[in-house]
């Protein structure tokens, strides 16, 4: 049963929410490595969607955390030479460190290795098998230890995964969960639910995917130990996939408060459930599309709200590998070119959902134009005009003409805009709202030359600056998701008060004339390179 909410009903007409709830999940990642560019990818999305959220008034539940058993793990442990424990205490702390430096806000950082989770994992299994879906037999056929999932022989391609990851010959008693069971219950829910699986070209493949037919699923491993152990075999551990996708429900309380709800006195765990945003990569959607749902309503409890799928990000061409020694490290790309800087750029780039390519020589472009260039130079002309000429304050405008309310109205209307995208996550869309009013900002003052006006009517000068300020004002709000330290920076530049940085202050408050004004600084530093020196 799925909760409904209420909107409130906005005084000038706005929908604004209300404590209305929004949960957003990254995967949690394998701590067999180092984090890369494919973590700091959805981790920022994530980032972005989460404190686009909490702008408009939501109450945002952003989950992240790490992925910590299974064999993969366990295999890197064991030739790092220390015990899993201690490799996944270092390596779940090398990505708990990579949030502050992607400015990323998570409400939490789960392990697997929790004892909230364990505990999640083993009552999610009992319900299972509780409910008929578990049953004990041997598994023989193929596990690629890299993809931490089974193959049947069939989807072999040259020996090796589809993914290209090597595979080896797996034999050993095993628990199954019914899949086959599934497949019509979860065409239906496909069906009913047509915004489950994002974007539409990934659904029609899931979609294809369960009509070609589900095999049972092997879930449970008996030949190492690196798991949670199945309740009542404990010669049993969970397949790592079971394990980790329950992270989802750990974290808002499952078993105990998750249950404890009821659709007429929902806990506020089921209305964040009820709300639930899984962002991952294309190559884990499979796991996310049709296990866990299927698991879930196995379980009795209802899926998540939607799953997005991401495409993956090539460097100069080439597919990132260690083998190729082309792997892109965010924080020393951060440390080089800023955190602002690369999260637009990672978000801009690429429409969200589509495969990208990375080089940096396509990043310091985009840092020069969009954001040097045109964002930049717009507050700073803007800013250092009314330093030097509006006596350092907010202007006293004169009443507005129609071309000044053409540009109330464009930056009023990104507002809507912006929402709309968040909700299908088109998250360069989202930059390109934003991008397309800092244009029509260009052009405004292009168009009413305050350094003419300066000359010849000085009142007219001061609305054209009071005007630019407030469409900054709209600017530096709506962009805080995006280069979250920017807009702070240019919102103080504004004066706006903290408690005024939302999307509902932007209509219920205005910049006050002859309110002071610091002395403005440069928001984005070009890069300088050896074709611009
Ligand atoms: N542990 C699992 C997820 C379990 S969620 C219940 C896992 N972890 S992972 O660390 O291997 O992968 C994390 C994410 O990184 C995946 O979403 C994957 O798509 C993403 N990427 C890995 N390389 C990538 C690129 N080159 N580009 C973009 N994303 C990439 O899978």
């Amino acid at each position: 049963m799925r909760v409904i909410f209420v909107y409130n009903p906005r005084v000038d007409g706005m929908s604004e929410v209300s404590n209305q709830k929004y949960y957003i999940t990254t995967p949690i990642y394998y701590v067999n490595d180092i984090p890369h560019i494919g973590h700091a990818y959805t981790t920022i999305a994530a980032d972005m969607l989460a404190r686009f959220k909490r702008l408009d008034g939501y109450d945002v539940f952003f989950l992240t955390g790490t992925d910590e058993h299974g064999q993969k793990v366990e295999k890197a442990a064991r030739e790092a030479g220390v015990t899993p424990q201690d490799f996944v205490d270092k390596v779940s702390q090398d990505f708990r460190n990579l949030y502050p430096i992607l400015d990323a806000s998570p409400d939490i950082f789960i392990r697997t290795t929790e004892s909230r989770h364990i505990h999640a994992a083993q009552a999610l299994w009992r319900h299972l098998e509780e409910r008929g879906y578990i049953y004990k037999s041997v598994y023989a056929g193929w596990y690629a230890v890299r993809d931490e999932a089974f193959y049947a022989e069939n989807e072999l391609i040259e020996g090796k995964a589809p993914s290209g990851a090597s595979v080896e010959w797996v034999e050993e008693p095993s628990y199954f969960f019914r899949l086959s069971a599934w497949q019509e219950p979860l065409l239906k829910f496909y069906k009913d639910n047509p915004d489950f699986i994002g974007p539409a070209s990934r659904r029609n493949e899931v979609i294809r995917f369960v009509e070609g037919g589900l095999n049972d699923l092997s879930i449970s491993r008996s030949t190492f130990t690196w798991g949670i152990p199945v309740p009542g075999a404990e010669n049993h551990i969970m397949y790592v996939w079971l394990d980790a996708l329950t992270n989802y429900i750990t974290a808002l309380g499952y078993p105990d408060d998750f249950s404890a709800a009821s659709h007429l006195s929902p806990h506020p765990s089921q209305q964040f459930w009820a709300n639930a945003l899984h962002l991952v990569g294309k190559d884990i959607l499979r796991f996310h599309a049709i296990y866990w749902p299927a698991f879930l309503m196995a379980a009795g409890l209802n899926p998540p709200k939607r799953v997005f799928a991401h495409g993956w990000w090539t460097n100069c061409g080439e597919k990132i590998s260690k083998s190729l020694k082309n792997t892109i490290d965010p924080a020393k790309l951060i440390a080089r070119y800023g955190s602002d800087q690369v999260r637009y750029f990672l978000m801009r780039e690429v429409p969200f959902g589509q495969d990208g390519d990375f080089s940096e020589a396509a990043l310091i472009g985009r840092i020069n134009s969009d954001l040097a260039n045109d964002f930049g130079n717009l507050a700073q002309r803007v800013l250092s005009f009314i330093q030097k000429n509006a006596g350092a304050a907010v202007p006293q405008p004169d009443p507005f003409t129609e071309e000044d309310e053409a540009l109330f109205k464009v930056a009023h209307q990104m507002i809507d805009k912006l929402r709309t995208c968040a909700d299908e996550q088109s998250l360069s869309k989202m930059c390109e709202t934003i991008w397309a009013v800092v244009g029509e900002a260009n052009r405004y003052i292009d168009a009413q030359e305050p350094w003419t006006l300066k000359k010849t009517d000085q009142r007219r000068m001061n609305t054209v600056l009071y005007v630019l300020a407030e469409v900054l004002r709209y600017l530096g709000i709506l962009s805080c998701p995006i280069i979250p330290k920017a807009a702070a920076k240019l919102l103080d530049q504004l004066s706006v008060p903290q408690d005024q940085r939302t999307i509902a202050a932007l209509a219920h408050h205005k910049l006050v004339p002859e309110t002071k004004l610091p002395a403005p600084q440069g928001l984005f530093p070009r890069i300088q390179t050896e074709a611009t020196t």
